[in-house]
This record gives C-alpha cells, sequence and structure tokens, in this order.
C-alpha cells in the first residue's frame, strides 16, 4: 500500500515536470520561431537594408525569420545601378528583388534622385560642360523610366526624392546640382516620371531630422507645395537615423501628425539608434574614444527604443512600415560615419545576431 502510494507520488511528480519541461519547450520554440515581423503582423511590416552579401547562410535565413520587407542599401541608387550613360548594372539589384521574392518578402526602391552616390556623367555632356535642366530632366526621365520599369510589379514603394531640404536652418532647398541646374521642378518632376512608369508605386518624399521642429517645417512647406500641386507624392519617409537624445516622443508624434495632415502615409525608413549624439561632418578618432555599449547606454537604448516604438504603435493608421538601416550590430554604416572606426551598435541584434534586451522590449507589449 505504501509502496504504491509512493509510486503514485512519484508518477505525480513526474508527469508534472514533463509538462512542465513541454510547456516550456513549446514556449521557447514558439518564441523561437518568431520574429520581429510576426509581433507586429497587425500593425506594419518590419524591414531592413540589405545588400547581397548579406542574403546567403545564416544572415540569408536570419532575414527571412526577422523581417518582411527589404529596401537595397546602395544597389538601387543611381550611381551603382547607372554607372556610365548606356550602362546599368543589374546584377545586385536583381538579386535582391529575387531573394525577396523566393521568401515572399516585399521591397522598398530606394532611391532615383539624390545628391550623394549620383554619377558625374548625369550632370556633363561629352566636353565636360554642365548640362542643360532640359538635357538633365531628359536624363532623369529615362533614368527613373528604365528603373522603375524593370521592377514594376515587384517593388511596391520607391523614394523618388531623397534629402532635398539643406542642412542650414535659414535656407530652404539643398543647393544641389540637381537645383542648380533646373531649380526646384526636378522634384516634381522625378515624382512624375516615376507615376508615369508605375502607376501603382507608393512613391515617398525621404529626409532626415524630420523630427527637429525647424526641419520638420521645411519638409512640411515643400511636401505641401507638392500636395497643393498634385504631384503624385504619396508618402513621407522619415529615415530615423536617431539617437540616445533625439527625438522626444512629442517631436516624433507632432512630425507624424503634421505630416499626416497632408493625407500622407508615413514611413520609418532608415531606423537606427545610435549611442552616440548626432554629428554630422566626418572627423577622426579622439585618443581614447573607443566604440562600447556600457549598461549605461544601454538602458537609455532600451528606453528610446521601447519609446518609440510605443509611439509608432500608436499611429498603426498612419504608418505603413518601418525599416532598420542594416540588419544587426556585427555591420552599420555607423561604423564608419562620422567617426571611422568607431564601433557603433544601434540596432535590435547584437554581433552574433542574438536579440538584445531592447528587441525584447520593442516586441513586449499588449495586443
Ligand atoms: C542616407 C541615405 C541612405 C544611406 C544613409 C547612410 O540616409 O538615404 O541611402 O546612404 O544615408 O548609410
Amino acid at each position: 500500500m505504501r509502496n504504491s502510494a509512493l509510486k503514485l507520488g512519484f508518477q505525480f511528480v513526474a508527469c508534472a515536470i514533463a509538462s512542465y519541461c513541454t510547456t516550456q519547450t513549446a514556449l521557447a520554440q514558439k518564441l523561437a520561431g518568431k520574429g520581429l515581423k510576426d509581433y507586429y503582423k497587425s500593425y506594419f511590416p518590419i524591414g531592413v537594408a540589405v545588400a547581397p552579401r548579406n542574403l546567403s547562410g545564416e544572415e540569408g535565413r536570419f532575414i527571412v525569420k526577422q523581417f518582411n520587407s527589404l529596401t537595397p542599401e546602395n544597389a538601387m541608387k543611381m550611381g551603382p545601378i547607372h554607372p556610365r550613360p548606356n550602362q546599368y548594372y543589374w546584377q545586385d539589384a536583381d538579386s535582391i528583388v529575387s531573394f525577396a521574392r523566393h521568401n515572399g518578402l516585399r521591397v522598398r526602391g530606394h532611391n532615383l534622385c539624390w545628391h550623394e552616390q549620383t554619377p558625374d556623367w548625369i550632370f556633363k555632356d561629352s566636353t565636360g560642360k554642365q548640362v542643360s535642366k532640359q538635357v538633365l530632366l531628359q536624363r532623369l526621365r529615362d533614368h527613373i523610366h528604365t528603373v522603375v520599369k524593370r521592377y514594376k510589379g515587384k517593388i511596391y514603394a520607391w523614394d523618388v526624392v531623397n534629402e532635398a531640404i539643406d542642412d542650414n536652418p535659414n535656407k530652404f532647398l539643398r543647393n544641389s546640382l540637381w537645383y542648380q541646374i533646373c531649380g526646384e521642378d526636378f522634384i516634381a518632376k522625378a515624382f512624375e516620371y516615376a507615376h508615369e512608369a508605375d502607376p501603382k508605386a507608393v512613391l515617398f518624399y525621404n529626409d532626415y531630422n524630420t523630427e527637429r521642429p525647424e526641419k520638420m517645417e521645411r519638409v512640411y512647406k515643400l511636401l505641401k507645395k507638392l500636395v497643393d500641386a498634385k504631384v503624385p507624392v504619396h508618402a513621407v519617409g522619415l529615415q530615423a537615423h536617431w539617437s540616445l537624445q533625439e527625438p522626444s516622443g512629442t517631436e516624433l508624434r507632432n512630425t507624424i501628425e503634421k505630416f499626416a495632415s497632408l493625407g500622407l502615409k508615413v514611413q520609418i525608413t532608415e531606423m537606427d539608434v545610435s549611442i552616440y549624439p548626432w554629428e554630422k561632418e566626418r572627423r577622426p578618432l579622439h585618443p581614447g574614444e573607443k566604440g562600447e555599449l556600457t549598461s549605461e547606454l544601454e538602458q537609455k537604448q532600451i528606453a528610446k527604443y521601447k519609446e518609440v516604438f510605443d509611439i509608432l504603435r500608436q499611429y498603426k493608421k498612419v504608418i505603413t512600415g518601418v525599416t532598420f538601416w542594416n540588419v544587426s550590430d556585427r555591420y552599420t554604416w555607423l561604423d564608419e560615419y562620422p567617426v571611422q572606426g568607431r564601433k557603433n551598435f544601434p540596432l535590435l541584434f547584437d554581433t552574433n545576431l542574438q536579440p538584445k534586451k531592447a528587441y525584447y522590449e520593442v516586441v513586449n507589449f499588449k495586443r
């Protein structure tokens, strides 16, 4: 009698342990199987900027698990994709689009008209003289038509014009060669050409520091002009190269609301949260300056990520996508810029592709 009671007791405990273990394993498996994109399924797609080298092996599988949208980091910029007048280089861009299609991810095209990573030839004639406005607009049209039509139906959104606002708060449009040769017309024209080439594509104006009140006002002024003139601009990209210091929650809300008031959708297009304050000019590494995610910086980064994602979720009606600029802290463009060789840790995954504490804050919310 005592023996069988003991046996029963053991069985009960063994069963309880087994069922606890199964539940834990199931939970771990469930969590292990879930990516960032799954937590945000009823909010917005979660994207990442990639180069072809990111798409194979472990990193490729990791991207498919965590994200459901891709932006080519460089491959579709005018310089890389159209290096000479009659020569396009499609290989990198094609490989990103085909990876996305094969794995069921959407693609944002980036970008069609910018003052950087633009080939010199586009502004010059065969004698090296600057071309006329008419010639430049014709070249812009040819470029946009060729690139957008190639990916029609495969790319759902394009950053059409990137960073046309000046860095000087007292100036309006950037004095780029586009502006010097065409005046502000190049902006509206770029949108018109993109719309002709793919009437279904969602067309974006994309810029940085858009949450700083003075810059927000200037971006708003440009967008309002375009909207009033019935230019086919549909959305605005907040690049979101943020830091522990900015933007504040109020600045972010104000920006989203202000742009949405024009009837535009909003996407976060290039998100990272630098552990250093914003600097624009390149400079050498200071003696003793080393890149380290101290626990103090880590806490601040966790808090900033939590704050901004809490806000983004509240605006899910307006926000149609959030894209990170690079996959993980293993490589970020901020390792080189603006201070070459200063390691940064701005993303949600660490150098081993493991979720950081900030990741858990971002996915831990009431659904
Ligand atoms: C800007 C551009 C991006 C990228 C980043 C830096 O934000 O829009 O394409 O070049 O700078 O990497």
